[in-house]
């Protein structure tokens, strides 16, 4: 089979290569998925480039934290997957044509669901589903605000803020897409970092929760519009700065900068809460409730070239790679 590999850290679209290797055989407990597609996301450009939370124990090693496959093949005791199923693996290592895991690190999922949508399924419906359930208690009417707003995650918190009762400001940096994310659920879009306009937009009303994947003068901008004893978790590191928050807004009005990392979250969840996090998120999927959009979909033969587009901006939507 072919898998693309990295054997260095640097840039993405230079490092990343495809080799062939024999298939992987399931061993006692595991199965193999024969993948059909596969996301880019920030992190595996984060991975290649040295800059993640975690390292790969050895080089060369495998990116790609989300997609979607069907069992080919089971290793004896595997009890709940059987060959032909449909199923979303949690460990990195996706960008390949076949990947072994042990049974219960594969999220099973229903035949009929859209392939592409489940191939984005680990990662940013998880995250954005976590951080506003589990960062701070919310309430039904409270605002949240948000940076990257368009990003797939900031998409999937405006949709799932709305269905939880809450309202969405949502800052981008780039005009042209208030349409589209209110057609998303957003209450609010502004255009910039400014906490001022961020006010204006809530009518006055002051978030709680403020979710930042930007950093520096970014991350200033959503806690200065932030109530007194608000939250702020940054959970990416789009512009590479570091969080800048005013002193004055920790000391005098209890604001609280915190981080948040979905592989952390695995990391200390039980199997029951993992489970059940993504019993939601696969209804959700089969409901047609998960709505990301795709720019543009590559082979895995041309993973340089598709992990080049990745890392453009203003995409209208995610990088696929797809078997074959
Ligand atoms: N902590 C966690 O567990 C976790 C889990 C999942 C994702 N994340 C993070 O969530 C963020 C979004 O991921 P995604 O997969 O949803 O992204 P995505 O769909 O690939 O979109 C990237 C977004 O980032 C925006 N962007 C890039 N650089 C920026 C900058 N310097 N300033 C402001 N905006 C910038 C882009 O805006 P344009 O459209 O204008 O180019 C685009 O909206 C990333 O930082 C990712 O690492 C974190």
């Amino acid at each position: 089979m072919r898998c693309a590999v990295f054997d260095r850290f640097g840039p993405p679209a230079e490092v990343i290569r495809l080799i062939d290797v024999p298939d992987p055989e399931p061993g006692p407990g595991e199965v193999r998925l024969r993948m059909q597609a596969m996301s880019i996301n920030p992190a595996d450009l984060l991975l290649m480039e040295g800059r993640y939370g975690a390292r790969p124990p050895t080089l060369p090693a495998t990116p790609g934290a989300e997609g979607v496959g069907v069992v080919d093949a089971v290793g004896p005791g595997v009890t709940r997957l059987k060959v032909g199923d449909l199923a979303a693996p949690i460990p990195v290592g996706c960008w390949a044509e076949a990947m072994v895991m042990p049974e219960r690190a594969a999220i099973p999922l229903p035949p009929e669901v859209d392939r592409e949508q489940a191939a984005m399924l680990k990662a940013n419906p998880a995250t954005a589903e976590l951080m506003l359930t589990g960062l701070r208690a919310l309430s039904p009417g409270d605002w949240v605000a948000q940076n990257a707003a368009n990003s797939a995650v900031g998409r999937l918190v405006i949709a799932f803020a709305r269905d939880k009762g809450l309202r969405s400001v949502n800052v981008v940096r780039r005009p042209g897409l208030e349409g589209d994310l209110r057609a998303c659920g957003a209450d609010a879009v502004v255009v910039g970092d400014d906490p001022a306009a961020i006010l204006a937009a809530t009518g006055g009303a002051r978030p709680v929760l403020a979710l930042d994947a930007v950093g520096g003068g970014a991350t200033r901008a959503l806690a200065a519009a932030l109530a007194d004893g608000g939250t702020v978790a940054s959970y990416g590191l789009l512009s590479g700065e570091p969080c800048a928050v005013d002193a004055g807004d920790l000391v005098f009005r209890g604001i609280t900068l915190r981080g948040f990392w979905l592989a952390e979250w695995f990391g200390r969840a039980d199997p029951a809460e993992v489970r059940a996090l993504y019993a939601g998120l696969v209804d959700k999927l089969r409901r047609g409730a998960l709505a990301t959009p795709v720019e543009a979909r590559y082979p895995l033969a041309r993973v340089a070239e598709a992990v080049a587009h990745a890392a453009r901006p203003g995409r209208s939507g995610k990088i696929l790679l797809t078997a074959g």
